[in-house]
């Protein structure tokens, strides 16, 4: 194997504060050199110097031999270096055919002239992912997962010899993930080298041949996948050993008999058939299902961001009608939603006007009363969900990925909903916080809120719920008690409606 690059003693600072210390980095050709660290720990921003987006401080940085000159930017595209951005980086108005080819650069490297020819290249870049999409769409139409294709089709596209993907499967569904696995093995055979940064410890097994652990900004292991146990990975992430999280806690103590939200024969046009469930005060409820099942038009719907097609909603035997999220939240709804950068946060507002906007109207005194609560109640937050920020004055758009997802959960954690809901709430969520958001559901839910809580990741679906609806094209395909469930491999079969659970 020959080298595809080395980075040697990166330092790198943002003001006051050194995000990156004496970090030594190489990678192969041929090879998936799996990147991985707590939220804040420096992966992204370490990448982002080799795509010459940030200028190291200090350091030397080799790329295919070629040594890149201390203090200058990386000349990404010239080295054959690409990019999957963790962070969505498409033109919303613009087709899936017209974002692939937006730089200047592949259109002249392909000689695209015209449309017709960019949509045929897309449909190709599509066919050899193995996925299927209507490259004619606009992006604003499409789901999140299919942005995130988008994205990586359009890295694809450029001819890299070195291709970074940051968090590529957060927003995956388990098939689609399936498919950018394949095309990955694809890409290692063709001696491209891979930089995979993910959350996910069993996909990092599943595809990565070496491994490098960041914690806060150094780095604190490099080695061969094969020579690791997961205790030993995870002890390099937390600088401590750390128990199983994904326990299964029984709660049916703590939810009520009283039914909190009824649904009967609810549709939509094209997303949902007649479905119906009841839920209680207190009641987690998990919805399994494959991307496009129908998971997030429910929740949507519910939020009034949907219109209903037909059916009934009743919240305390009352008929209610969500035709707005405005209207929903006044009877105690909250949705923290899954695109959180178009739903879910002002993305240069600071951290504390993210958190109190959903307090806005809790605080009738004005003033220095209200100032000072405000405080309060986002140090609370910052601490309870460990949020990596220099100061809360901070804009949302400086935090790492997963601190910016943290800050969507604690904006609802200062206020008391009826009805919670959460669509995938621990994509892109480091390990050490994923089990602090789990228990900060069953602590919300044993205070009475009752929760639907949408989420791919079956193992921490069965720790959490109290009930578990498998959607499939829309309708429920069954209605599991997680008790009942002897592994993850027999939800994941009904999930793929496949079981006769
Ligand atoms: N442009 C910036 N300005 C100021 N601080 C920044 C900037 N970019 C990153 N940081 C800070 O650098 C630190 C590391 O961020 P980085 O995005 O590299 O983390 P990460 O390891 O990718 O985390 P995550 O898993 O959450 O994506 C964070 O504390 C972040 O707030
Ligand atoms: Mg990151």
């Amino acid at each position: 194997m020959a080298t595809a690059l080395t980075m040697e003693g990166i330092e790198k600072s943002f003001g006051a504060n050194t995000v990156l210390t004496g970090v030594d980095f190489a990678v192969e050709f041929g090879e998936v050199h799996s990147l991985v660290g707590e939220n804040g720990a420096g992966k992204s921003t370490l990448v982002k110097i080799l795509q010459g987006l940030y200028i190291a401080d200090a350091g030397h940085i080799t790329v295919d031999g070629v040594q890149v000159k201390q203090g200058d930017r990386v000349p990404a595209k010239d080295l054959g270096i690409g990019m999957v951005f963790q962070e969505f980086s498409l033109v919303p108005s613009l087709t899936v055919s017209q974002n692939i080819f937006l730089s200047d650069d592949s259109v002249n490297r392909f000689g695209l002239v015209n449309d017709r020819e960019a949509k045929k290249r897309a449909e190709e870049i599509f066919a050899q992912m193995g996925v299927t999409i209507d490259v004619n769409q606009v992006m604003e139409k499409l789901p999140t997962a299919q942005w995130q294709l988008t994205e990586i089709a359009k890295a694809l596209v450029q001819d890299v010899r070195i291709l970074i993907l940051d968090e590529p499967t957060a927003s995956l569904a388990q098939n689609e993930a399936k498919a950018l696995f394949g095309l990955i093995e694809r890409l290692k055979s063709q001696n491209i080298a891979i930089i995979y940064i993910s959350h996910r410890m069993d996909e990092i097994y599943q595809i990565a041949d070496r491994i490098t652990v960041l914690r806060d900004g150094k780095k604190t292991l490099t080695d061969s996948l094969a020579a690791l146990t997961p205790a030993e990975i995870v002890e390099a992430i937390i600088g401590r050993r750390h128990g199983g999280h994904l326990a299964r806690h029984d709660r049916s103590e703590n939810i009520a008999d009283e039914v909190l939200l009824e649904v009967t024969d609810l549709s939509i046009d094209g997303f949902l058939t007649d479905v119906s469930f009841n839920l209680r005060r207190g009641e987690i409820l998990g919805l399994a299902g494959l991307m496009g099942s129908g998971r997030t038009e429910l929740v949507q719907a519910l939020f009034g961001l949907t219109p209903l097609q037909s059916g009934d909603i009743r919240l305390g035997g009352k008929l209610i009608h969500p035709t707005s999220p405005k209207k929903v939240i006044r009877n105690g709804f909250a949705l923290i939603p899954e695109d959180r950068r178009a739903q879910g946060l002002v993305l240069d507002h600071s951290v504390r006007e993210n958190m109190t906007l959903t307090l806005l109207g809790q605080f009738s005194q004005g003033g220095f009363t209200k100032k000072a609560r405000e405080r309060d109640i986002v140090a609370r937050i910052v601490d309870q969900l460990a949020i990596k920020l220099a100061y809360p004055e901070i804009r949302v758009n400086t935090l790492s990925g997963g601190n910016q997802q943290k800050v969507v959960i604690g904006k609802w954690l200062g206020t008391q909903p009826v009805l919670l809901m959460m669509d995938e709430p621990t994509a892109g969520v480091d390990i050490g916080t994923k089990s602090e958001i789990l228990d900060f559901i069953r602590a919300i839910a044993d205070s009475g809120t009752s929760v639907i809580f949408v989420s791919s990741e079956l193992p921490e679906l069965l720790s959490v719920s109290d009930r578990i609806l498998v959607l499939k094209d829309g309708t429920i395909l069954h209605d599991l008690n997680p008790a009942d469930i002897q592994s993850e491999e027999e939800l994941q079969l009904s999930v793929q409606g496949v079981s006769h659970v």
